[in-house]
């Protein structure tokens, strides 16, 4: 795992297999980025021209290794791209991020490299380390030759003394941490991870971490009537499990549930997925994964708030004892769902698990899940849907979300929409007319949440899961989507006043 320290010594005095400088886009063309002073005086304030002549904008993505000048210690230079400078004040956190990410990337196979990139304040050299853990994740668990380069070693961030930068550093390796920890189980193959094991993992994670962890299995969820999460497990030799995951603090004045779709691997069941959508199905549990990262990531970070994490995890498998569509499930609470297509499963498990964490009488509920394609649709690859019962709740999300680096935007739920979802011979179906799908997805969410409780369902289905080449700090595959933002709400939750216990507004 790649360490990130702080260190205040100029950058040309250090002895390390590389320094890391920024260069931006300003009107006047190319610009060294503060942090870069110490080396540009090294190469005899020619760098900025060798950087142009080697076709260098300062675009944001841009990297360019350089000998380093025979009067420093380090190994090499690399220039990363910033995006458009800034005159005076800090640069964006993502910006910075995005820059650590690359550089982070670009150093893989490097042992240490110092980051002498902008890094004046406390939030910058968080948002450098998080975006340097983030870009340094691979995924290799399952390569036999060592053909790609081992992560970075060590990033030391340059930056002065002020401040309390131990604690900004601590809090992004543990975000960063985490988010890798969701990115791993998204990876993962559905062989190795299926209900049973993902839930023995978060049963020995949430032992070392102090978090309180209760499983039931497929015994305990007939014996409690979970009929969504039984009914689409069934059709699986992996037996569904209802995970939860609780992180409590003495000073909490607000408790937070978070429900995560966990489905294994989804075949699409009896509806099966046709060849071309069903190779990419280990990702459905990117929900869970992020439930689960967060709740961790909050434990570990000692936030005084209550949040309770519910893992719903199934596969989605066709098979003699699968249902078929039409088949009518008795839900946890006591509704009842005509299964008019078994690849609509996602909302089946998390009716169970949202009325399950609603008895618990949370101040607020959000759920993650990769819900429908309809999203993915609608905003693409990078973007995730916020749908809400309560406007105040939901720009809340929106804003946690814009915080911490993710790109959010907010979804109606248009009431209309619920009549294509009328069964004949139940209280509701669970597909129904194809058009605007991500929304009617929301809304049959949506009647298993008790009015009066503030709740925010954000669809993943797009960015869970980079499938074009990496960027920024966003690899391959498994992103970590919306991890940041639910321990971004958790960080509202700990800092709010008492009076405003209730975490979302009035309806
Ligand atoms: N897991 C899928 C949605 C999905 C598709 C996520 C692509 C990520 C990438 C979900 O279970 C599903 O199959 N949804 C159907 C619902 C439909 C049958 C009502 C869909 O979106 O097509
Ligand atoms: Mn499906
Ligand atoms: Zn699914």
């Amino acid at each position: 795992m790649t360490a990130v320290t702080v260190s205040t010594s100029p950058a040309a005095s250090l002895r390390t297999d590389a320094v890391v400088i920024g260069v931006a886009k300003s009107p006047k063309g190319l610009a060294l980025a503060p942090g870069a002073e110490d080396v540009a005086m090294a190469y005899d304030g020619n760098l900025v021209e060798l950087l142009g002549t080697l076709g260098m904008t300062g675009a944001e993505g841009e990297a360019i290794k350089l000998p380093a000048p025979a009067s420093t210690k380090a190994g090499f230079i690399l220039a990363v791209g910033l995006g458009d400078a800034v005159d005076d004040g800090p640069y964006d956190a993502e910006a910075l991020r995005r820059a650590a990410g690359v550089a982070a990337r670009a150093l893989s196979g490097t042992g240490t490299a110092a980051l002498a990139l902008p890094a004046q304040t406390i939030d910058a050299v968080e948002a450098l380390a998080l975006g340097g853990v983030l870009g340094a994740y691979t995924f290799s668990g399952y390569r036999t030759s060592a053909d790609g380069r081992a992560p970075v070693g060590e990033l030391v961030i340059l930056t002065d003394p002020e401040g309390r930068t131990a604690a900004a550093v601590t809090r992004a390796e543990v975000i960063g941490q985490e988010l890798n920890r969701a990115r791993d189980l998204v990876n993962m193959p559905a062989n190795d991870l299926y209900p049973e094991s993902f839930s023995a993992t978060v049963q020995s994670v949430g032992q070392t971490y102090g978090l309180q962890v209760e499983v039931l299995d497929e015994t305990a969820l007939a014996d409690g009537s979970f009929g969504g999460i039984i009914g689409v497990g069934q059709g699986s030799a992996n037996p569904p499990r209802l995970v939860r995951i609780a992180h409590t603090h003495p000073e909490a004045r607000t408790h937070l549930a978070f429900v995560g779709k966990g489905i294994t691997y989804d075949s699409g069941g009896i509806s099966l997925k046709p060849v071309g959508f069903n190779e990419i199905m280990k990702r459905d549990m990117s929900g869970a994964a992020a439930v689960f990262a967060a709740v961790v990531a909050v434990a570990r970070l000692g936030l005084p708030v209550n949040v309770t994490g519910w893992l719903a995890l199934a596969e989605n498998m066709p098979s003699g004892s699968a249902i078929r569509p039409g088949d009518v499930l008795r839900m946890y609470g006591g509704r009842t769902v005509e299964v008019l297509n078994t690849d609509a499963e996602g909302r089946l498990v998390l009716a169970d698990a949202l009325v399950r964490a609603s008895e618990d009488n949370p101040d607020a509920i959000v759920d993650v899940a990769t819900l429908t394609a309809a999203m993915k649709m609608a905003l693409g690859h990078r973007i995730f849907g916020v749908m809400s019962n309560d406007d105040t709740f939901r720009d809340r999300v929106l804003d946690a979300a814009r915080r911490t680096g993710e790109e959010a935007w907010p979804m109606p739920l248009p009431a209309q929409l619920l009549t294509g979802l009328a069964s004949q011979v139940a209280d509701i179906a669970n597909s129904g007319e194809r058009m605007g799908g991500g929304l009617a997805a929301g809304l049959f969410l949506q009647e298993f949440v008790p009015t009066n409780l503030s709740w925010a369902h954000l669809d993943v289905a797009g960015p869970a899961f980079h499938e074009g080449s990496p960027y920024g700090y966003t690899p391959r595959g498994g992103t970590g989507s919306a991890v940041r933002t639910l321990i971004g709400l958790a960080q509202d939750a700990a800092h709010r006043p008492p009076h405003a216990a209730d975490a979302g507004g009035h309806r």
